[in-house]
């Protein structure tokens, strides 16, 4: 018999790959999908539904236990959930209601469903929490760990499209922008299409199971600098860069947190420039626990395509970075 997956977040950059490399493997995949909030949301939908061909699309509100008993398990069987699903904001208010509580409820369903593995996407900057979508991952997690799930907790480093925000500006001759000198912080970039394949082998690699997998891709760890090096070079233009200092990304929180209280939505924008700051200067690496310091050489690689293969296609006008909207990740 074929066995059965529960897809969420299927709409996503990688819930898309994973539909697809789930698919290939041979599973029979079950997308618990959202209605679309907008017109515009329907219609780009509508263009990305090829990627969730060979899917069952269901539309099911996660957050709400009855509607997925009833639109989504459906007491049909499912031999697992795989979860892509995230935060599309990550302020704190989303993050905790769709990356603890609504995976919280999926969880409880799942178990009354029968469903014996639950892999998730989760992020490698939780092992330094400061913000709050990292501390709502952190709780999920931890009820995943203590539930009597199989689990397989996938925490990636630094996404192909949260690297590929300046690949425009520098086409048209811009400088490419650093904090410090560029090599406040390195990450192992993972193209999509493996971070797939790590989380679809979960279902099947017994050394995945009941475990927290830290994973890059391949090579070595990159700095923004060599990141905009590469693509000059690849442009075949001199390198161009602008520092800024980090102090600046402090001066926007210490604004925006004060205004923040009198004004909610400026609230969000000061985690948004926190989360900012955690990026500019946070590795996307294992932190080894001995040192405290994060460690290249310890975080584990898959894998086949490279960040700067990557920069190489969308320089050629073969592929397109998805940005979307969470490109502030
Ligand atoms: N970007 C990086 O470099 C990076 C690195 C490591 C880890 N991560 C982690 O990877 C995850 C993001 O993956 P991604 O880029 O593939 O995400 P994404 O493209 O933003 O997709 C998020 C998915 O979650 C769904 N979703 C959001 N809110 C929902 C709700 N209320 N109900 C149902 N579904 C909902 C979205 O559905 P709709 O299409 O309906 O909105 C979409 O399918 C995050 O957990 C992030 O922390 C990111």
């Amino acid at each position: 018999m074929r066995r059965r997956v529960c897809l969420l977040g299927a709409t996503g950059t990688i819930g898309r790959a994973t539909t697809r490399a789930l698919i290939r493997r041979g599973y029979e995949v079950v997308c618990f999908t959202r209605a679309p909030t907008d017109s515009a949301k329907a219609q780009s939908r509508q263009a990305d539904a090829g990627d969730l061909e060979g899917a069952i699309i269901k539309v099911v509100d996660v957050g709400d236990p009855v509607a997925l008993a009833r639109d989504g398990f459906t007491g049909e069987p499912f031999d697992a959930v795989v979860s892509c699903m995230a935060s599309r904001t990550g302020t704190p208010r989303d993050a905790w209601a769709i990356d603890h509580r609504a995976h919280l409820t999926v969880l409880e369903a799942a178990q009354r469903a029968g469903v014996q593995h639950f892999v998730l996407l989760s992020a490698i900057c939780v092992q330094k929490p400061r913000l709050a979508f990292q501390q709502a991952k952190l709780a999920f997690e931890a009820a995943l760990i203590g539930s009597d799930l199989r689990y397989s907790i996938v925490r990636p480093t630094a996404f192909f499209k949260s690297l590929s925000g300046q690949i425009e500006r520098v086409r048209q001759g811009r400088p490419f922008l650093i904090f410090g000198d560029g090599t406040l912080t390195a990450c192992k970039p993972i193209s999509d299409g493996d971070l797939a394949d790590f989380l679809a082998g979960c279902l099947e690699d017994e050394s995945r199971w009941n475990r927290i997998l830290p994973i890059g891709g391949p090579g070595d760890a990159i700095t923004p600098r060599q990141q905009g090096e590469a693509l000059f070079a690849l442009l075949g233009s001199p390198p161009k860069f602008r520092s800024a200092p980090v102090a600046l990304l402090d001066i926007a929180i210490a604004g925006l947190g004060a205004l923040g209280t009198i004004v909610p939505s400026l609230a969000d924008k000061a985690e948004l420039a926190r989360i900012g700051r955690y990026y500019a200067t946070e590795s996307m690496l294992v932190i080894d626990p001995r040192t405290g310091l994060y460690d290249a050489a310890g975080t584990p690689s898959t894998g086949t395509q490279t960040l700067f293969d990557f920069y190489r296609s969308v320089v050629g006008g073969a592929a397109v970075p998805d940005r979307g909207d969470h490109a502030v990740f």
